[in-house]
This record gives C-alpha cells, sequence and structure tokens, in this order.
C-alpha cells in the first residue's frame, strides 16, 4: 500500500475495539476509488483478526464526516471505469455489513451521498448534533449507487426514502432521529465517547452471540436488499452516460446550478 493510500484511512486503534478514521478532509472526505480501496483492505483484514468486537468508523476534519462519492474522479469515466467504481463502492458497503463484528458509524457534519450511504451499511450510528444528512444525487443527474436507495428503505421505510432520494433534501440530525435514520444524537464534542460507549457495552457480551445476532438479522434481510442492489447498479449505469449526468457534474465543478434537459 503506498503511503497516500495508507493516509486516507487512518487505523486509530486495533483491537477488541478497532477504529478506523477517514482522513481526506482536505476534500471532506469524498470517497474516491483510492480511498474506497483502502477502506476495503482495512475491513478484509480487520475481519480475519480475531480479537477485533466492534469497529467505530469516523472522519476527521470540521466539516464533514463525507460529503460524497468523489465528483471530480468520477465525472471524466469511461462505461467500463465508472462501473468498477461503483462495483467498489458497492462492494466497501457490503463488506462492512458482512465483518463478523458489528460496525458504529460516529459521524459529524455533512454525510451526503457516498458518506450516508456508508453510515447506512454500518450497524449503528451515532450523530453529533451538527450533523447534515441526505442523498443529493438527483442533483447530479445520478441516483445513489452505493446501496443508500436500498439501505434508506430497510433503516426508515420506503416513504421517508422516497423523499430524501427525489427531493435530494439535506436534513438535520434531529431529523435523522425522529426518521430513524441515525439512532442516538449527542453534542459534536460526545460523538466518539458515546460510540466507544456502545462499543464496551458490545464488548461485555458474548463474542459468538453478538456475532451471530449480527449475521441473523443481515441475513433475514439480504435476499430483498440484494436483489435490489443490483437494481440500483444498474439504474446507475443507465444514467451516467446522459447529458443531465454531465450536466450535474460539471456544475458542481463550476459551482453553478444545473440546467437540466431529461436528456
Ligand atoms: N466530491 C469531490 N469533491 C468534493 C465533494 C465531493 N463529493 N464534496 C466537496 N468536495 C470538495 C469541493 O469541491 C471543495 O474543493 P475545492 O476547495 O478544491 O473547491 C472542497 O471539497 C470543500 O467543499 P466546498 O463545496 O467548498 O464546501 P462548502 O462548505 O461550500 O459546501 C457541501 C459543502 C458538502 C454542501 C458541498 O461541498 C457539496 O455539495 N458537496 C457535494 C455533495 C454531493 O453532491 N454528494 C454526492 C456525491 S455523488
Amino acid at each position: 500500500m503506498s503511503e497516500t493510500l495508507a493516509e486516507s484511512v487512518r487505523v486509530h486503534k486495533e483491537g477488541q475495539l478497532s477504529h478506523l478514521v477517514l482522513n481526506r478532509a482536505a476534500h471532506l472526505n469524498a470517497l474516491n476509488p483510492e480511498m474506497l480501496q483502502t477502506l476495503l483492505t482495512h475491513l478484509e483484514r480487520l475481519n480475519k483478526n480475531e480479537k477485533v468486537r466492534v469497529l467505530v468508523i469516523s472522519a476527521d476534519g470540521e466539516k464533514a464526516f463525507v460529503a460524497g462519492a468523489d465528483i471530480n474522479s468520477m465525472a471524466s469515466l469511461g462505461p467500463r471505469p465508472i462501473a468498477d467504481y461503483v462495483e467498489l463502492g458497492q462492494r466497501v458497503m457490503r463488506q462492512i455489513e458482512t465483518v463478523r463484528f458489528p460496525v458504529i458509524a460516529a459521524v459529524h457534519g455533512y454525510a451526503l451521498g457516498g458518506g450516508l450511504e456508508l453510515a447506512l451499511a454500518c450497524d449503528l450510528i451515532v450523530a453529533a448534533d451538527d450533523a447534515k444528512l441526505g442523498q443529493p444525487e438527483v442533483g447530479l443527474g445520478i441516483l445513489p449507487g452505493f446501496g443508500g436507495t436500498q439501505r434508506l428503505i430497510h433503516r426508515c421505510g420506503v416513504a421517508a426514502a422516497r423523499r430524501l432520494v427525489y427531493t435530494g433534501e439535506i436534513i438535520s440530525a434531529e431529523e435523522a432521529l425522529r426518521l430513524g435514520i441515525v439512532d442516538k444524537l449527542v453534542p459534536r464534542g460526545e460523538i466518539i465517547d458515546a460510540a466507544y460507549a456502545w462499543a464496551n457495552t458490545i464488548i461485555q457480551k458474548a463474542p459468538l452471540a453478538v456475532a451471530a445476532s449480527k449475521r441473523v438479522i443481515r441475513e433475514s434481510q439480504d435476499q430483498c436488499l440484494n436483489a435490489g442492489l443490483r437494481l440500483e447498479v444498474a439504474a446507475f449505469l443507465e444514467l451516467f452516460p446522459t447529458l443531465d449526468r454531465e450536466e450535474g457534474m460539471d456544475a458542481f465543478k463550476h459551482k453553478r446550478e444545473a440546467k437540466f434537459t431529461g436528456k
């Protein structure tokens, strides 16, 4: 692993309670392919480390947990590389969902697009009171491609999922708590302590029982989730070659309003 790769995701702790920190704050921790691959490598390694009982994922920087997939890395990709990018994002989220141990997201600031999708793939979400969450992809001419359409439905029901995905609205932490998107709301300075407190409670319980609980809860939803995830990738790859997608991403790059034409 190159030094840059290693730095985009920092291993803050590795042991019973492990902690990964996303570390690309100058870009609001936007998930580019290298960062996704690094995250995947860490998750695979931690899953093989029998000591690990709970993983906490948080992010460095003042403004954001993760502001989404990296729009700038994505914008100029051709059909094969964009398919590889979306599939890599989906694999990372799936890996979080299938590791032996519970994963807790500690979310502050913006958790948008791929950032909310990352949190949704985790077992528990602790949010800071400054968290702002949403799936703004329709404003870029695409739809959530890292599992957001599906995991939102599973977490908070189809009605809230429709509203968030169709409008791209960014909601407050209070509203996310009310909708059941996040599990706990704490002052900004307390998210890591709150995540560790849950982690330590889980660590006191029987390891095999916790792992079996995670597996059983996940497998009860898998059939429906897997079918939905395939539909989501197909729709994403259909939208990617459209003029609206080019317009949406160009508008983001040049910090202007997008003008969509439905083409
Ligand atoms: N991909 C790539 N770069 C991103 C990014 C993303 N998803 N989100 C933010 N950045 C970059 C910005 O381009 C900017 O880079 P620059 O300093 O080189 O111009 C930097 O991070 C800081 O972001 P900025 O937009 O200046 O901060 P802000 O406080 O004005 O706005 C957001 C914050 C989150 C509202 C805004 O960055 C945003 O809308 N990001 C995209 C959200 C999104 O659509 N996510 C889904 C992606 S599929």
